[in-house]
């Protein structure tokens, strides 16, 4: 299995980028999915998907492949409606479900996709697909996704956070657990009443088991993602921001510990052999100057980024502009033509 991980700032062509190197291992005869955390969904467009099916087979008849295509968008509610049946029995996934308070977490908890992307990813990896490549949201939050879990596994461990799920359901049986925690749940009730303090605590302790194996999950699933075997990052930017961009994004990977290999350069203007017959127009020698201009600018900053991205990634990768959006299989066979193999 092979997990390939796109980042880079707003609009640089990270989803184009993301589906085209999916579609080029589907052509390559494998079972790729390309899934985007990003909840902009601009994948769908990409893709050409369907509604809004959360994961569906992408038709590649057109493109004679061997292998299969399979676009997931990050469904929240049902990735955290699995999530929780995989960690409680039946009846206690029923209670969470139904509980007013995961309810209000599902709809009002900001930063809720970050913390379910990891469990999102895991359940692909689950899923056997031999290649997956993510989309990530702009650079914003590019790394939320991957720092939230692990501050989440942090807080779960967290002693106290342990106590109150494993002696809540006791004490508000009466059973009582040791009298330090009673005392803590009487002043939590005195505080902010007792029916709010009832509801949230209890279902705190319900969701502690869930909360516990999310832990476990996305401890995993980080470690694969550390896994240089496994996994490795790719940075999109356009020719005026590749240089930065790779700084950017290649030290705060390697601080984390991810591995980089390729720093890919979208959107390169193609050099036209423009010569305007005699007698032209100043009209049409201003705009054939002007494009000459900005492909000698895009060359001038591509050498530039070349030079400092060697030693960083190994790979340093150019894509055309296209005369045309990213919208459909074709189109991303044509980015997909100038990919190195993943
Ligand atoms: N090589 C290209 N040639 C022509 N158009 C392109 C190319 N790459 C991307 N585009 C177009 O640029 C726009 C932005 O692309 P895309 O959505 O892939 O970027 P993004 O980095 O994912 O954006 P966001 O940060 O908003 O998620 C789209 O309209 C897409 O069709
Ligand atoms: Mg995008």
């Amino acid at each position: 299995m092979k997990i390939r991980i796109f980042v880079g700032t707003g609009g640089v062509g990270k989803t184009s980028v993301t589906a085209a190197s999916a579609l080029g291992a589907a052509m390559g005869g494998r079972k790729s999915l390309v899934l985007t955390i990003d909840p902009a969904l601009r994948l769908r467009t990409a893709l050409g998907m369907d509604g809004e099916i959360p994961q569906q087979r992408i038709d590649l008849a057109s493109a004679r492949s061997k292998g299969e295509l399979w676009g997931a968008l990050l469904d929240v509610p049902s990735a955290m409606d699995r999530m929780v049946r995989s960690d409680v029995s039946e009846a206690k996934a029923r209670a969470i479900l139904e509980h007013p308070i995961y309810r209000l977490m599902l709809t009002s908890l900001a930063g809720m996709n970050e913390l379910v992307a990891v469990e999102r990813i895991s359940h692909a990896i689950a899923d056997g697909f031999e290649t997956l490549f993510i989309d990530t949201a702009p650079s914003r939050h590019a790394f939320e996704f991957l720092d939230k879990p692990e501050f989440f596994v942090e807080l779960v461990t967290f002693p106290l956070v342990k106590l109150v799920g494993r002696t809540f359901g006791l004490w508000n049986r009466g059973v009582s657990g040791d009298a330090g925690s009673s005392n803590l749940y009487t002043k939590v009730q005195q505080l902010v009443g007792a029916a709010l303090a009832g509801q949230v605590l209890e279902f705190f302790s319900m969701f502690q088991p869930v909360a516990e194996g999310y832990a476990k999950r996305a401890k995993n699933t980080m470690k694969t993602l550390r896994d240089s075997r496994i996994t490795s990052f790719r940075i999109v930017s356009s020719p005026g921001r590749a240089r930065q961009d790779g700084n950017y994004f290649f030290t705060e990977l390697t601080k984390r510990k991810f591995t980089v290999d390729d720093l890919i350069v979208n959107r390169l203007w193609p050099e036209l052999s423009l010569d305007p017959s005699p007698g032209a127009s100043p009209a049409t020698l201003s705009l054939v100057d002007w494009y000459n201009s900005v492909c000698s600018q895009q060359r001038a900053d591509l050498g530039k980024a070349r030079t400092a991205w060697m030693g960083k990634g190994s790979r340093f990768v150019e894509l055309p502009e296209l005369a045309q959006d990213i919208d459909g299989v074709q189109a991303l066979a044509r980015i997909a033509e100038h990919l190195p193999n993943s």
